[in-house]
């Protein structure tokens, strides 16, 4: 019985050089592959990262008896398309957030990793970090009491002449499929599914957006408040509060390495306890092992960033759309 996972990259940009090193830290995985559009990019990659085999052609990945799975680390636009392509084939998949630019693409990536027996994960690193593991605990524990507020945000000022992933729509552009797609799937993760979405905030005509503040509202009277921006810096922080107390989540949010408990109703003066947490490689061993447990167990997603979360998140993030489109400022596309 195997005891390892063969990867495949696809991509030599960003996101492909971070990720690289981790899913060659981990026990379960064993990088074989590289693919880039540029068969040159991919050569080079392979050989700054030891790995055997260096292909110019995606589709000859995906065919090959070499690779299980692959390794999605290109621009959200094209995500569904290749992650797709990779299910398709029998191969397994985890690829970039967000998954894909629609909860439908979403589902039928799902749908798809059903009917081809092949693993599907977000990338959404956040969640299998040590410190969302110790959040989940702590909040089912009831450390600060039911959770009723979630504040968080991220956001930056990115160089309009910056990658073209955050500037142009095909490629899925703007704050919310970058940066808020992690405020969300925390926010998710917490208080479910909302009921009510109030957004403001400024997008281009062409769907490009800015940066917005929303107010997620739920049923049982929960509240988050989240901001996003491409244009200005917001700190890559949150906090989660309820009746007993509330959780401050320290910067950078999608992998923090402290956070710090605060319980104690007054005139009682809190008590503050603060968690640390050690960081493996650049953060994103802990999901690339957890997927390669599943995969080896013969299971199609994960426990812990199952596809109805991606999902879920994604149907957010349209809604948080939709409003901003019809309810924000809206700019000139260039
Ligand atoms: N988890 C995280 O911490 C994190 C951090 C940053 C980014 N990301 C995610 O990673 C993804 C890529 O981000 P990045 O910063 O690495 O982007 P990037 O540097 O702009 O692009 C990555 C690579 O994608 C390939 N590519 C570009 N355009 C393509 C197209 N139209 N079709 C197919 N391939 C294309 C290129 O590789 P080749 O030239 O080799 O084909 C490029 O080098 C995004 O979805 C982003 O959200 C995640």
């Amino acid at each position: 019985m195997s005891t390892t996972v063969r990867w495949g990259v696809v991509g030599t940009g960003g996101i492909a050089h971070r990720a690289v090193g981790d899913l060659q830290l981990c026990e379960n995985a064993e990088v074989v592959a590289v693919c880039s559009r540029d068969a040159a990019s991919a050569a080079s990659f392979a050989q700054q990262y030891d790995i055997p085999i260096a292909s110019g052609d995606f589709d000859a990945l995906c065919a090959s008896d070499d690779v299980d799975g692959v390794y999605i680390g290109i621009p959200h636009g094209v995500h569904f398309d290749y992650a797709a392509r990779a299910l398709r084939a029998g191969k397994h998949v985890i690829c970039e957030k967000p998954l894909t630019m629609t909860s439908a693409e979403a589902e039928e990536l799902q749908r798809l990793s059903r009917e081809n027996s092949a693993f599907i994960l977000e990338g959404m690193w956040m969640k299998f970090t040590p410190a969302f593991h110790k959040l989940r605990e702590l909040l089912a524990e009831g450390a600060i009491g039911e959770p009723a507020l979630v504040q968080a945000g991220a956001g930056y000022p990115v160089p309009v002449d910056g990658p073209r992933r955050f500037w142009v729509a095909e490629l899925g552009g703007g704050a919310l499929c970058d940066l808020g797609v992690y405020t969300i799937a925390l926010a998710h993760s917490v208080l479910g599914d909302p009921d009510e979405v109030v957004v403001r905030g400024t997008a281009r005509t062409d769907g490009v957006d800015l940066q917005e503040a929303y107010t997620l509202r739920y049923a049982s009277g929960a509240l988050a408040q989240l901001v996003n921006s491409i244009t200005t810096f917001v700190p890559p922080a949150g906090w989660l509060g309820g009746s007993k107390g509330c959780i401050v989540l320290d910067e950078p949010l999608f992998a923090p390495r402290s956070f710090r408990l605060v319980t104690g109703t007054p005139p009682a003066r809190p008590t503050t306890t603060e968690f640390t947490f050690e960081q493996e490689g650049a953060g994103y061993v802990p999901m690339f092992r957890a997927a390669g447990e599943a995969i080896l167990a013969g299971r199609l997603e994960t426990e812990v960033h199952p596809m109805s979360d991606t999902i879920a998140v994604l149907r957010i993030m349209e809604r948080v759309r939709d409003a901003l489109m019809a309810e924000g400022e809206l700019v000139p596309a260039p």
